[in-house]
């Protein structure tokens, strides 16, 4: 089983690559499934498919090739099938203020039900072995940081708060229904919740593991581009995901000499010199910039023998810990890698049982072990790109 994450900035030419990828994993043999995360789908138009096709299978996946299937969810389908108690309880609860029952009905589809959705699916993929290889096409970056984030939320969200707003709204729904017109949620709506917590059991251990999961991320050699590289790079470090390969798309070809083209060639060399800085050991992948867009079966091919050449793209090109936690002289020490970090930047607090690690607006939440949750001195050092967390009795 292989899984890997395609990420990075808007239009920088994830699905693309994803897709590229696929078309090799499924020549060399394997089950291979492209599974689109971002809502504004585009896996079908790059294989160049008919919208009605997709339409017509509500959101399955769908057979392009030998071995090849990608997926692109439809969130009516699967609001009926995963989130109906919750949705019909947020619409009532819309409704009931005072909002026309359709728009109710829209409104009251959440952000993250969609990827929660996806997160079922793949945590089911991976139990029923249904495909040899998984690659997500992801959304940009922060929307997909939201997505790899839900896992650890939701534990978060069902362990502390899940069970007390259940209780309060069994104690209150009776006095509550005589003093107010807003309907407090039924045991309905809170079954549906534990049910769907239930059916993601084991997928945040899916993501993290590096045996089956890496990301890789997709960039231009531009500036503002590889600002946001670098930054989704440290963000999934925190979430101990690993990253794999840099894939550095959209470079000017030798070929095109125009002195039109000077300053972005002049300027892409030195971005690319900077990347290599900032990523080694992780490897780059250069692709040229093709002649047209990257649509069809055929170009994706050729994408993908720029990308991975004679390399099996289901390799894992680097196999680095991002965390590591470790008990030397009765101290416990947490390594965090965090690449681009500046000391000032970085904000610990430890509360009860959970580290929580902030750095600028983004925040993380770092279950301790009993042990380490004991201890009541936190300090840390930053050596190089490594955060050294101590935990001192
Ligand atoms: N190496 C390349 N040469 C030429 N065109 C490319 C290359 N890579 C991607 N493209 C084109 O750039 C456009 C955007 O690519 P793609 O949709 O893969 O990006 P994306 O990162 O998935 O975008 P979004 O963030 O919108 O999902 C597409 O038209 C694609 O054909
Ligand atoms: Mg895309």
């Amino acid at each position: 089983m292989r899984i890997i994450f395609f990420a990075g900035k808007g239009g920088v030419g994830k699905t693309s690559v994803a897709s590229a990828t696929g078309i090799k994993a499924a020549r060399a043999g394997n089950k291979t499934l492209v599974m689109s995360l971002d809502v504004a789908h585009s896996l079908a138009d790059i294989f160049d498919l008919e919208k009605s096709l997709l339409d017509k299978n509500k959101g399955k996946p769908i057979q392009v090739g030998k071995n090849l299937w990608i997926q692109e969810l439809d969130i009516q389908e699967e609001i009926e099938k995963n989130w109906g108690d919750i949705h019909k309880y947020l619409s009532t609860l819309l409704n009931t203020t005072g909002l026309d029952e359709i728009l109710a009905e829209e409104l009251a589809i959440l952000p993250g039900m969609e990827e929660v959705s996806l997160l079922l699916y793949l945590n089911r993929y991976v139990r029923t072995r249904r495909f040899d290889v998984i690659l997500l096409d992801c959304a940009p970056t922060g929307e997909s940081l939201r997505f790899i984030s839900i896992p650890t939320t939701l534990e978060w969200y069902i362990k502390k708060i899940f069970k007390m707003e259940r209780t309060i709204a069994r104690y209150a729904r009776p006095v509550a229904k005589r003093l107010y017109n807003v309907p407090l949620p039924g045991e309905d709506y809170f079954d549906a919740i534990e049910s769907l917590f239930e059916r993601l059991q084991g997928v945040e251990g899916i993501l993290v593991d590096p045996e089956p999961t890496t990301v890789r991320l997709v960039a231009n050699p531009e500036k503002i581009v590889l600002k946001e590289t670098q930054r989704a790079f440290m963000y999934f470090s925190l979430y101990k995901m690993n990253t794999d390969a840099i894939i550095m798309n959209r470079i000017l070809p030798e070929s095109v000499s125009d002195e039109y083209f000077e300053e972005w060639r002049n300027r892409q060399g030195e971005y690319i010199r900077q990347a290599e800085a900032y990523f080694s050991p992780i490897p780059i992948f250069p692709v040229d910039l093709f002649r047209g867009e990257i649509l069809g079966k055929k170009r994706l091919a050729s994408l993908a023998d720029q990308i991975y050449g004679n390399k099996n793209p289901l390799g894992r090109f680097f196999d680095g810990k991002p965390y590591s936690l470790i008990k030397a002289n009765g101290k416990y020490q947490l390594t965090i890698k965090l690449p681009f970090i500046q000391k000032n930047d970085v904000d610990l607090h430890k509360v009860t049982d959970e580290l929580i690690v902030r750095i600028g607006a983004f925040k993380r939440h770092i279950p301790l072990p009993r042990q380490v949750a004991a201890t009541t001195s936190v300090s840390a050092r930053l050596d190089g790109t490594e955060l050294t967390v101590l935990f001192e009795p």
